[in-house]
Order: C-alpha cells, then structure tokens, then sequence
C-alpha cells in the first residue's frame, strides 16, 4: 500500500473489473477483480467460496495480487481472504472498526481508516459506511463503487436495530452526495440487476434512496412483515 499525501489530488486509473459470481448453497456472492493493466497487478473484493474460480480469473487476468478488500466482516464476505492472502503474500484491509467489532484475524490484516490509498495505479478511496454492520465500509475505485452490504441495486442491507438503521440512512446519504450519476454500483449480492449499474439508475429505482429523514427511513426498514429468507433467495 503506497499512502502518498502529495497524490491526494491525483485520480487513479479507470480499472477493468471483473464480476465473478460464487456460491456455496443456498448464498450467492459477488466477488471482484479489479484490475490495474498498466502495472500487471489486481485487487480481490470480499472473496469467497470458490476458490478455483478465484485464482482461473487471476490466471487469466495475467496480474499479480497485491491485496485483498473486505467491506465487511460477514463470513460469505470473507470466507477466503485468508487463504488467498497466505497463498499470494499480501495484505487483507478491512477497516479499523469492524477489526474491533468482529474479531477477525490474520497475519496479513491491516485495519484502515477513510484516507485514500494507492496501490500500483490504483486509487482506493474508503467510504466509511457503518449500518448493516458498524464498521462496514465501500470503496470507490476510478468510476466504481464496491458497495458490500450497504447498498444494492433493489435496496439496502439488513440493520439489526433502530441505531444501525440511523447509521445506514446516513452512508446511503454519504454515496449519494459523493458517487457520481455514472458510477458503476458493484454489491456483494443481486436480487435481479447484474451488477455494475450506474448510480443514477440505482438511484430511481431504488426507495431506500428516497427518504429524507432517518425516523422514516429506519420506520420503512425495520417494518414488521418483511420475509427475511429474502436475503438468501439473491439470484
Ligand atoms: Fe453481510
């Protein structure tokens, strides 16, 4: 990880990302390999589950790993950093907060805060967005936004309380008010859009994205009713 304070204001390259959609049951996960094709060098995003897919796309993207991103602690969000991390010799970031809240551990974790960090070409810029869990986080690489569990096309994570669905009003505002109309929207699951919309379709069609205040929205998320094994039917 280069931290380079004099390129703050520079922008990273435009990466290629490749979707890599994995199972294991009933879960379906998005995992991502961005690519840096100036450096030969790639990121992997919350990876899990299958890791042969895994390393064929690394295979054929012709890259070097040098790093892993987490948005969050969940375990179909995490299932194979550590494997992967130990196999390739680099670094897993999760931020500093869900390191704490969730435990986690390995040798190649490093807990990170909100500063922008470069690696290779790449410039990776956190978005601090706690709510479906306190120290989740989205990251914003050239024109794309790797949204985890905070956001989805059809909606929004799950909030255990009344407080973690404040927290999420307010980094659902934090993505809108820093995303760009043709941002390409990449979550950990799908109900039914493929990944990789751009922000401003997400953001019509998308009622979570709608409310202006945080009793509303928190009312509208922990409503009574909802069917919970939605979660798992993703497609
Ligand atoms: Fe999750």
């Amino acid at each position: 990880m280069n931290e380079n304070a004099f390129d703050s204001d520079k922008e990273g390259l435009e990466p290629q990302v490749v979707v890599l959609k994995v199972s294991n049951m009933f879960m379906i996960n998005y995992n991502y390999l961005i690519i840096d094709h100036i450096n030969s060098e790639s990121i992997l995003l919350d990876p899990a589950w299958e890791m042969d897919k895994i390393e064929l796309a690394l295979e054929a993207s012709r890259t070097t790993l040098k790093g892993i991103l987490l948005t969050h602690s969940h375990f179909d969000h995490l299932h194979l950093a550590r494997p992967l991390a130990e196999k390739y010799d680099c670094p897993i970031w999760m931020s500093r907060e869900e390191i704490t809240i969730s435990k986690y551990s390995a040798p190649q974790l490093q807990g990170i805060g909100t500063k922008p960090f470069w690696v290779g070409s790449l410039k990776i810029k956190p978005l601090f967005t706690p709510g479906h869990t306190l120290g989740s986080m989205c990251y914003l690489i050239g024109n794309n936004l790797f949204s985890g569990d905070t956001l989805f096309y059809e909606g929004c994570g799950l909030c255990p309380d009344i407080e973690s669905a404040y927290d999420m009003f307010d980094s659902l505002k934090q993505i809108t008010n820093t995303v760009k109309p043709t941002t390409r929207i990449f979550p950990g699951h799908k109900y039914v859009k493929d990944p990789g919309q751009v922000f401003s379709s997400v953001y019509q069609n998308n009622i979570y994205l709608q409310f202006n205040n945080k009793h509303d929205f928190a009312s509208y998320r922990l409503r009574k009713g909802q069917n919970h094994s939605k979660f798992f039917e993703f497609q």
